[in-house]
């Protein structure tokens, strides 16, 4: 199997990628890392810990991480995620376990130096963590190796979701993904180009009816859904996280092309945005994989299959 660390700011469709990549049991879980993000640190940990005894898998253990990005402000989006992260599915679920001692950004290193080439980090939340952990250890860049992120827009210029050009997870922490670009490691980025393709609607919902994450999947995506109506007419849930996911446990699902990218640190217009060199303009060597191409309906069929189990 192989080995991940998934990082998280739990968030409603991180919480579908962890169910979905624990059950597709072709993932080994060294652990599971959290990050300020869509909410404040203590509620990602507490949510990333409720869906795990949910799932019953409190053999997972949750590594605590960055409570504010490495510059800026923290900024969250109660809007799409709920009052406290997953749409307050779990509101009467007692939390009965605690994140581990070790900080995020150390079990990172290592994992990484424990097991050199082998491991793969999925970074679903601002990059604040991987950055920390690349500044305190340099040679983590040679030791992982790859890493997937979920962020950015490359091709669909002013189809943002948080300013036109940028996207959240690297607008809630762009010093930190500008970090992890220039690093030297085998980035790829699963961009709002592709995940956008990629709608759990409640037509796909209602396939669960029967199964154990029906309520969890129903009531967790009720706000994120609902934001989805106003903004793209869609009663779904855009599965940024879980095809992030995805791409691990299946390459076939998006097509990708290596270029020269960039990230806006300056700009009150851009700030955040993922300078994509198709061009070579600049005349850079290409640093990060980025999504051409997405098998949308392939993906999604996966997805509720394997929720569905
Ligand atoms: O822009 C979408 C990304 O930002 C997803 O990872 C979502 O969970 C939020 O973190
Ligand atoms: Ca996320």
């Amino acid at each position: 199997m192989k080995k991940v660390i998934l990082d998280v700011d739990t968030g409603v469709d991180d919480a579908l990628a962890i169910i979905y990549g624990l059950e597709s049991e072709v993932l080994e879980f060294l652990g599971i890392t959290t990050v300020n993000g869509n909410v404040p640190l203590e509620m990602v940990n507490r949510n990333t810990l409720k869906v795990l005894q949910m799932m019953g898998r409190k053999d997972i253990k949750v590594y605590s991480g960055a409570p504010n990005p490495l510059v800026r402000e923290r900024e969250h989006e109660y809007s799409v995620h709920g009052t406290d992260g997953i749409g307050n599915a779990l509101d009467n679920l007692a939390l009965e376990d605690e994140v581990q001692d070790q900080f995020a950004a150390d079990f990172i290193i290592e994992s990484a130096k424990k097991h050199k080439n082998e491991l793969t980090l999925i970074m679903v939340g601002p990059l604040t963590n991987l950055a920390l952990a690349l500044k305190k250890e340099p040679r983590l860049s040679e030791w992982l190796d790859e890493v997937i992120v979920m962020g950015g827009l490359v091709s669909q210029a002013g189809k943002g979701n948080k300013l036109p050009n940028s996207e959240f997870n690297i607008y809630a922490d762009a010093e930190a993904a500008k970090i992890v670009f220039h690093s030297g490691a085998e980035v790829t980025l699963v961009s709002l180009d592709v995940t956008h393709q990629t709608f759990l609607t409640i037509d796909h919902i209602e396939k669960l009816k029967g199964t154990k994450y029906y309520e969890f999947v129903k009531n967790a995506t009720g706000v994120f859904r609902k934001f989805s109506m106003q903004r793209y007419n869609i009663d779904g849930c855009a599965l940024h996280d879980p095809l992030t996911v995805g791409y691990v446990i299946n390459r076939d699902f998006l097509e990708t092309g290596k270029y020269y990218v960039d990230v806006e640190t300056v700009s009150p217009l851009g700030y955040g945005q993922t300078i994509c060199d198709f061009r070579n303009l600049w005349g850079k060597e290409p640093n990060v994989n980025i999504c051409l191409n997405v098998d949308g309906e392939g993906f999604v069929e996966h997805f509720v299959d394997t929720v569905s189990k």
